[in-house]
């Protein structure tokens, strides 16, 4: 089902980026890297690019194909940095470069959103979130942040809530449905790449092992690349909006303590 597609996948250089590309080409589709990183391994095709402002993502838009079948956005910070660079990278500048590949995108292409159990906090904070992901193109995060009392260690789980409520938003807005481009979302848990040390840095030890005791361990990146490669292929076509979680069933033991049954 990905035989002869092209694929954008951003975040090749490492971890689950890396892997998704590795199976993507393993199935028969041209991918096309992008990561501001160099990959240890050249891919035939890549661009060093940096999705975190609007001229990065020109920049990466400009040397695109016209023509491309699903877009995975995969290149994601761990909130270490502070909540102005996790806010450009994990949410505003893969929305900005989502809407500017969409025109390339085939009729009845895809998008497929790494996001993570981080951001199911969503509805908590639907009113934050609702009013964060209304906000069109790039706004000034530090001021952002100010204004709305945002603070570091809340960048992740925050640009994840944005992903997950933008993701469903958008399986609904013209840019993508008119041409009946699917727009969905893949949650892991824990999973062993060299995000996971900064998780522990910025989760603390405990959490992050406590949910892969639920689970028996963490995720591998090989876990996680078939779930969005699915979701890109035509195999998924009545497939829109929806959250897949990849996470070994974690989610589903948090709901059986929290809700009780
Ligand atoms: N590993 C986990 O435990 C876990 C859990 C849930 C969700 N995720 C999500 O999975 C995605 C992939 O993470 P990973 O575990 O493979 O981490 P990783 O650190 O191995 O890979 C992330 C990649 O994104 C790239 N990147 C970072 N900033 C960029 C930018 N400005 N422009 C372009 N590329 C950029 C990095 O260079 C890196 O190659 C992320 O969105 C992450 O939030 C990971």
């Amino acid at each position: 089902m990905l035989f002869g597609k092209t694929i954008l996948i951003t975040g090749v250089a490492s971890g689950i980026g890396a892997r998704t590309a590795e199976l993507a080409g393993h199935l028969g589709a041209d991918v096309i890297g992008v990561d501001v990183r160099e990959p240890p391994q050249a891919l035939a095709s890549f661009i060093r690019g940096d999705i975190s402002n609007a001229a990065g993502v020109a920049e990466i838009v400009q040397q695109l194909p016209k023509h491309i079948d699903a877009l995975a956005n995969v290149a994601g910070l761990s909130g270490n940095t502070g909540i102005v660079a996790t806010l450009a990278v994990n949410f505003y500048g893969l929305r900005a470069l989502t809407e500017a590949v969409a025109p390339r995108l085939r009729e009845g292409g895809a998008v497929v959103n790494v996001a993570s159990i981080a951001g199911y906090g969503w509805r908590a904070n639907l009113e934050r979130a609702k009013t964060l992901t209304a906000i069109e193109g790039f706004p000034g995060i530090e001021s952002l942040a100010a204004k709305h009392g945002l603070k570091d260690d809340e960048g992740y789980p925050l640009s994840k809530e944005l992903l997950l409520l933008w993701t469903m938003r958008a399986a609904h807005e013209p840019l993508f449905k008119e041409r009946g481009i699917r727009v969905n979302a893949v949650s892991p848990g824990p999973v062993e790449t060299p995000i996971l040390r900064q998780f522990r840095a910025v989760l603390g030890d405990e959490r992050v092992d406590n949910d892969i005791t639920r689970v028996g361990r963490a995720g591998t990146s090989a876990d996680i690349a078939p779930a969005i490669l699915f979701l890109c292929s035509d195999g998924a076509r009545w497939i829109n909006g929806t959250n897949l979680a990849t996470d070994g069933g974690l989610e589903a033991s948090i709901n059986a303590s929290v809700l009780g049954f």
